[in-house]
């Protein structure tokens, strides 16, 4: 272990720090609304099994690589083979995922801040507007909100591991918490939000198929912040003694529940708001529910609250996501900050510096993407004549396609490369009932085996139907 490595300072900052990486803008919007629409209490149970026995090997298997090798992605998998270049392709990969898939978060997150911002002032009649989100994205003022981001995230990882990223996630993470159960037991009360309610739970597994099967397995990798390298880092932070199989149960744990109780606020605000919605018809973008369906159902709450009160309910809803947004953000940008400090020898400050300038430019690319600038818009054509934009190729290609692919080759690394009996070698560190456990057994065979199989499958049909427009599989 590099002696002077930073640390959490305790294993319940490293976990609020990862469970702070994994809640995002996906568990707010993203996961009730598709539960809803595919089968409420049946993709619940889907879920839940696809986190415990697919998604949890995996976090482990990240987090065990992390902290053997006590470096980022890359210098994991180059120190692990001592230099092997294949391998390090692999590790090459793992950093230069996060730092494209920070680009597309960053867009999004710089909306919501902007969102909160103008509810705070006094606009949310504004934002209620159907067409107030086409112009507001395409408004110079994005870019000040942008800086704002930048700041906020840099003034974070400027503090480092202790005083920076965990500092924050012990602030955020609780606020978030005590936020969403305000909301939940508020919206609860409204008219007609058991019907939401049951709506959410109830299950119908007529829904059940292929294609409900891969975007429930998608979502949780994606959830629990799998294939970005971010929890091979954080976990490089912790010390021998942490017991890594618990604490990836208790951040499992952690993502699922926010996002299980985000149902219980989303999905009874949409039948108060509409009693007669039907949730299939719901968008399945999080991106309008956030910025074009969920403003106007906030401001309805004024009926009721008055036009202060709906402001505060959509001001503590924005600032909500705003929170999740964040401790993501931090966490996907300190992968390439920590790379940059390990293969190039740069301080923390310079590494950021460098990040902020390059992650900046094609973020305001991206933000140009979406009506400002032509031919960023329409930047080319794939998937059947289909227009990309620039933001569009950087979500097709690493959170949908890249992301996966990036979890196979951790599988493979882990257990034919680096080896079963080393991996649970490093679990058995802080564990010591973990050697011979059923745990054990399960963490390695479902690595060796069916896990990278399924993740390849995916990887394929992706790659099949996103880029070329053919449906292998069905789903
Ligand atoms: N778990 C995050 C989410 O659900 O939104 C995934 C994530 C995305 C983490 C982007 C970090 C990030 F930058």
């Amino acid at each position: 272990m590099s002696a002077n490595r930073e640390q959490f300072s305790s294993r319940l900052g490293f976990i609020l720090a990862a469970a702070g990486s994994a809640v995002g803008i996906g568990n707010l919007v993203g996961f009730p609304v598709s539960a809803a629409k595919n089968g409420g209490g049946a993709f619940l149970i889907i879920y839940a099994l696809f986190v415990a026995f697919i998604c949890l090997p995996v976090m482990i298997a990240e987090m065990a690589l992390g902290r053997k090798a006590q470096k980022d992605p890359y210098g994991a998998y180059h120190s692990l083979t001592g230099g092997d270049k294949k391998w390090s392709f692999a590790g090459a990969l793992a950093v230069l995922t996060p730092f494209m898939i920070a680009v597309f978060y960053m867009v999004i997150t710089v909306w919501i801040f902007g969102y909160l911002v103008q509810t705070f002032i006094g606009n949310l009649d504004q934002l209620a507007n159907p067409d107030n989100f086409g112009v507001f994205i395409n408004e110079y003022t994005v870019f000040g909100y942008m800086a704002g981001v930048v700041v906020l995230v840099n003034l974070i990882l400027v503090g480092g591991v202790k005083e920076g990223i965990e500092k924050a996630a012990k602030l955020m993470m609780p606020a978030l918490f005590v936020l969403l159960i305000g909301l939940v037991a508020y919206v609860l009360t409204l008219d007609n939000a058991m019907a939401g309610v049951r709506y959410y739970l109830v299950p119908d597994f007529s829904k059940m198929d292929a294609s409900v099967l891969n975007g429930a397995l998608s979502q949780a990798f994606f959830s629990l912040s799998l294939g970005m390298g971010i929890l091979i880092t954080y976990a490089s932070y912790i010390s021998k003694k942490e017991d890594i199989v618990g604490s990836s149960k208790m951040v499992a744990v952690t993502d699922s529940l926010v996002a299980f109780i985000a149902g219980l606020m989303v999905l009874p605000a949409i039948f108060s708001f509409n009693p007669n919605v039907n949730p299939e018809e719901l968008s399945d973008s999080s991106v309008s529910m956030i910025f074009v369906y969920l403003p106007q159902l906030l401001l309805t709450l004024q009926a009721d609250i008055g036009y202060v009160g709906a402001s505060v309910v959509a001001g503590i809803f924005f600032l909500l996501v705003f929170f999740a947004a964040i401790t993501s953000l931090v966490s996907i940008i300190e992968v390439p900050t920590a790379s940059l400090m390990e293969a190039k020898g740069y301080t923390r400050k310079k590494s950021l510096t460098v990040l902020a300038v390059t992650t900046g430019i094609l973020t305001v690319l991206c933000t140009m993407s979406f009506g400002m600038v032509e031919g960023l818009t329409k930047f080319t054509q794939y998937g059947g004549g289909v227009d990309k934009s620039f933001f569009d190729i950087i979500s097709d290609v690493f959170y949908d396609t890249i992301l996966p692919f990036n979890g196979l080759l951790l599988c493979l690394f882990v257990t034919y490369r680096w080896r079963k009996a080393n991996l649970s070698e490093e679990l058995t560190q802080g564990n010591e009932g973990y050697k011979g456990s059923f745990m054990e057994k399960y963490v390695n065979f479902s690595l060796s085996t069916f896990i990278p199989v399924i993740l390849l499958l995916i990887f394929v049909n992706t790659v099949a139907t996103k880029y070329f427009a053919i449906s292998l599989f069905g789903f």
